[in-house]
């Protein structure tokens, strides 16, 4: 097991998760009363861990205490949680797919399919992530819904030899990418291979297709072997509340998200709903009472 996590930690160089504090400046992010932190991840509101801690049960989340350190997961999902900011974003750690074959035996380890679907307030955030297929006699999809609409795309990796690929460079030897639509929240991912691998001589027999954060992957020859031992990488969500605009949200006072006072609704790049953000001159967490105070 050691050797298989430094393995990993060699192999990749994922960004350094920030273990943010439960609160930035010491100002509450949750409700009173609430957990603010699960483990290395903060808590803010509107998510919460009970029905009085978050606005909807959308924001459920579950703080797993029988990991040490502790481990958060989305509503009683296996979708871990490593980290929720008030700008918007969520990072989860998402299956990889992968698709080996061992000649040998005879025998072939697959699990070319693994999918996602979020519920609506979350959709995949298409700036930060990126369609990833590693491998030498690869291709892969990747498939689903947009708001409304479906998408697809795709991507090759093929390779002769170890020469052939470059440190650091996806361009397609043995490594490929592309970027996803907008408002992507059902994301399917399909991975085979031209020939089995037949004429693939120096690596072992096997295809990986992932979404993935761009700055959390840089690929090296490695990771033709080393995606083996891997299961799960980071991928970047967009979270907003509602699913409706902000002056509609604002209409309604009983359920208006933004409560601070000097703070602003608008409306995210991506997915539905709208967000909320603290003044210009003011910090913290424009999602609760008095949430939002002047830095002077
Ligand atoms: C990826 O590699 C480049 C060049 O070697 C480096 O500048 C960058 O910091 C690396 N990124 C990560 C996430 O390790
Ligand atoms: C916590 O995780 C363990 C191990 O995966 C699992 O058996 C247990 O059911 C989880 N507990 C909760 C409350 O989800
Ligand atoms: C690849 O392997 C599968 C299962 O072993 C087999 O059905 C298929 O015919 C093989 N394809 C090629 C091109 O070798
Ligand atoms: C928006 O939310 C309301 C209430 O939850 C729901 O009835 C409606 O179908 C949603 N609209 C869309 C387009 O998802
Ligand atoms: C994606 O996340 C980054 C932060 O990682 C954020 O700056 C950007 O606005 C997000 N993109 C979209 C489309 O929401």
């Amino acid at each position: 097991m050691a050797s298989i996590l430094s393995l990993i930690t060699l192999l990749f160089t994922l960004t350094s998760l920030p273990s943010t504090a439960p609160s930035r400046n010491n100002l509450p992010i949750a409700k009173p009363d609430c957990a603010a932190a699960c483990g290395g991840a903060a808590i803010p509101f509107p998510f919460g861990t009970s029905p009085e801690c978050y606005l909807h049960y959308t924001f459920w989340v579950t703080c797993n205490t029988t990991f040490d350190p502790p481990k958060l997961f989305l509503q009683d999902s296996a979708v871990e949680i490593t980290e929720i900011t008030l700008e918007g974003q969520l990072r989860i750690l998402h299956y990889i797919a992968h698709d080996c074959y061992y000649p040998s035996t005879g025998g072939a380890d697959t699990s070319n399919f693994p999918s996602i679907k979020l519920p609506t307030y979350l959709t995949v955030n298409n700036t930060a992530n990126k369609f990833t297929i590693v491998g030498c006699d690869t291709y892969g999809f990747i498939s689903g819904q947009r708001l409304d609409r479906n998408y697809m795309t795709g991507c090759t990796a093929i390779c002769d030899s170890e020469e052939d690929l470059t440190e650091g460079s996806c361009t397609g030897v043995g490594c490929c990418q592309t970027s996803i639509p907008n408002d992507v929240w059902d994301v399917g991912i399909e991975l085979y291979s031209y020939l089995n691998y037949t004429y693939v001589w120096n690596f072992d027999r096997c295809g990986f297709a992932f979404l993935v954060e761009e700055a959390a992957f840089n690929f090296s020859s490695g990771n033709l072997r080393g995606l083996e031992q891997v299961e799960r990488l980071p991928l970047v969500l967009d979270w907003a509340i509602g699913n409706g605009t902000c002056e509609e949200a604002e209409a309604d006072s009983s359920s208006y998200g933004c409560l601070s006072g000097k703070s602003r609704c608008y409306k995210p790049r991506n997915g539905y709903g709208y967000r909320c953000a603290c003044e210009d001159g003011y910090q913290g967490s424009a999602y609760i009472n008095d949430g939002c105070q002047g830095t002077l």
